[in-house]
């Protein structure tokens, strides 16, 4: 007779054994992996309520935080004019100052519509001096970054002259585009990285990036305005060209992040939403709508890109149904979500209410036709034409101002993080139109997939410890807050189109948590761990801290509204250039 003990001591069977351990443990892992796939499938209509308060505050109240925010301004504009001034930027923890962009006091330059906006008189006119001064020189052995240069000086003169008609800010304007324009002499008309303005020496790759070679078109397109020239104009138009001609077929008809400006065309298929990409997709929208809604090629284009980013770019966090944005490259989602996409809610809410979406024949567009050589990308086209377009684009705009929202109040800061990475159980993710579609099919019944009012989740200490970001989907990639202005941004234009007063509350918390956590003894500095209460700073005060973030807060809270937004267009570092534009009107 063949004993247990005898038996187990042979060795064939013993790998016997062996195996069907290996096999049942296999097949435990796998279908675990299953169940929790299950487990973890969105359900779209789930809506959690945050705990209800008081949201209607008094217009009095609102008047007194839209007062903070000035003096939050004046606070580090003061320090900045006392430690840097004429330098670039304020070093807000040891009092220094650092020349960043060409050391043409680009805080300055950039705060002006603020200064004007908030009523400081006093700050604009010591200010004035110092611009009537700029010579925009450099040393030999530096170039200007062009881009950066455009959206922020050029910017700033250009929006600051629109408001006041002082002379000098369209002079230094035009000035600073003539020294500029050497970067366009590439065979494409695309600008190049940068020159420098005393040599003319040139400098950059063949491969350019998307947005720092197609966002010039609003300040160029309103300096030619101003100044009369033609040749301001003639930029625009070839940079246009250039976009309308290149070949988007393999992408879907959204422009990727690489266009090569020797011919023009793309040169890699990186496709984003934020960095390297945002102002380009913005710039489209925004065209048509500083060309009084006439420019259709530019319009196309939006709906082009729009089109397949909500088709393609657009996903859901598997539990808390989070909508997000993320980039992808040859179609493969990285599931990495920007702050810098923030802006985008914002566009697509000015989109929704300025365009026809829901009635593009009264244009003559129909959507089909955008996408007629798009092979299989057409597909999402074919898709969203069956829909009504602008109620899609505002379900997007809402769901990710929330989730954009929710990414600073899951903190124990309140401030938002530079970058997540999305947790998702498939690689492919969730993305939100099949969602959508299966929600439409089975009889849109409550919200939207990824619409609605969620709370925030606070990790545990122990969670935090554990690296265990499940509970919110997400862990953060870069952990810093740089002081950014894209999710407040996107909350003043969700509050100014839709009146609801969550989106301004919304702000307003955002705005607290500035003045909690990254107030120092020189103004206000970027903050390294969004997760850590009394987190040390970074001694960084970017100019965007005052033409952007403290001017959409400013505008969110002040009740009345002087910049109507359908007579101006804001660039891209938030300076408003007027739609109809006349030497008399546009005084605020
Ligand atoms: C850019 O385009 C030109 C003309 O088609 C081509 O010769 C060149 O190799 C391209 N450059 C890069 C880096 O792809």
């Amino acid at each position: 007779m063949v004993s247990w003990r005898s038996l187990r001591h042979r060795p064939y069977f013993r790998s016997a054994l062996y195996s069907i351990i290996a096999l049942a443990c296999f097949t435990f892992v796998f279908s675990w992996n299953k169940l929790r796939a299950r487990e973890w499938m969105p359900f779209p209509s789930e809506v959690v309520d945050e705990t209800p308060e008081v949201w209607d505050v008094s217009p009095a109240v609102w008047e007194e935080r839209a007062e903070q925010v000035k003096e939050a301004f004046q606070f580090a504009y003061h320090a900045y004019e006392r430690h840097a001034m004429p330098h670039d930027e304020l070093r807000p923890v040891t009092g220094g100052y650092v020349d960043n962009f060409n050391g043409w006091g680009v805080s300055m330059v950039d705060g002006l519509d603020t200064m004007l906006l908030m009523g400081l008189k006093a700050e604009y006119s010591r200010a004035l001096p110092e611009v009537q001064k700029l010579e925009f020189q450099l040393a030999e052995d530096k170039v200007v970054p062009y881009f950066e240069t455009i959206i922020r000086y050029l910017g700033g003169l250009l929006s600051t002259y629109a408001l006041t008609k002082d002379e000098v800010l369209l002079q230094r304007a035009d000035e600073l585009a003539e020294k500029l324009d050497p970067v366009f002499s590439t065979p494409s008309g695309l600008p190049l990285f940068g020159v420098n303005p005393s040599t003319g020496k040139l400098e950059g790759p063949e491969v350019g990036i998307l947005a720092e070679v197609a966002s010039l078109q609003l300040e160029y397109a309103t300096l030619a305005k101003m100044t009369g020239k033609q040749k301001w104009q003639d930029r625009v138009n070839s940079v246009v060209r250039v976009l309308s001609q290149a070949k988007v077929q393999h992408t879907g008809g959204m422009l990727p992040i690489g266009l090569n400006v020797t011919d023009g065309q793309p040169a890699d298929t990186h496709l984003s939403a934020g960095a390297q990409a945002d102002s380009a997709h913005e710039y489209l929208l925004k065209l048509y709508l500083l060309s009084g809604k006439t420019d259709k090629v530019n319009l196309e284009m939006y709906l082009r890109a729009t089109t397949h980013l909500i088709t393609n770019l657009l996903y859901l966090s598997p539990n808390r149904n989070l909508l997000y944005v993320t980039d992808s490259t040859h179609g493969t989602p990285t599931h990495v979500f920007e702050h810098l996409s923030c802006f985008l809610p914002g566009l697509l809410v000015l989109g929704a209410k300025t365009l026809p979406l829901d009635n593009l024949e009264s244009l003559g567009i129909d959507l089909n036709e955008l996408a007629s050589d798009f092979g299989d990308a057409g597909k999402g086209y074919r898709l969203l034409s069956t829909y009504n377009l602008k109620d899609l684009h505002m379900w997007a705009a809402e769901g990710l101002a929330q989730t954009c929202y929710l990414s600073y109040a899951d903190q124990p800061t309140g401030l938002g993080p530079d970058e997540m990475q999305f947790w998702t159980p498939r690689s492919e993710g969730f993305p939100w139109m099949d969602i959508v579609e299966s929600w439409r099919k089975s009889g849109s019944r409550g919200s939207p997939p990824g619409v609605g009012v969620k709370s925030p989740v606070r990790l545990t200490r122990q969670q935090r410890l554990k690296g265990d970001f499940k509970p919110r989907d997400y862990s953060l990639r870069k952990t810093t807050y740089l002081l950014r202005p894209e999710t407040l941004e996107s909350l003043y234009l969700m509050w100014r189109f839709t009146g609801d007063v969550r989106w301004r509350v919304y702000g307003w918390r955002i705005f607290d948590a500035i003045e909690r956590n990254a107030k120092t003894q020189y103004g206000y500095a970027s903050v390294r761990h969004v997760e850590h209460v009394a987190t040390t700073k970074l001694d960084e005060l970017p100019s965007y801290f005052f033409a952007e973030t403290l001017k959409y807060a400013y505008l969110m809270f002040r009740n009345d509204d002087p910049i109507p937004l359908d007579q101006w267009v804001l660039n891209t570092e938030a300076h408003p250039l007027p739609i109809h534009w006349t030497r008399e009107g546009n005084n605020v």
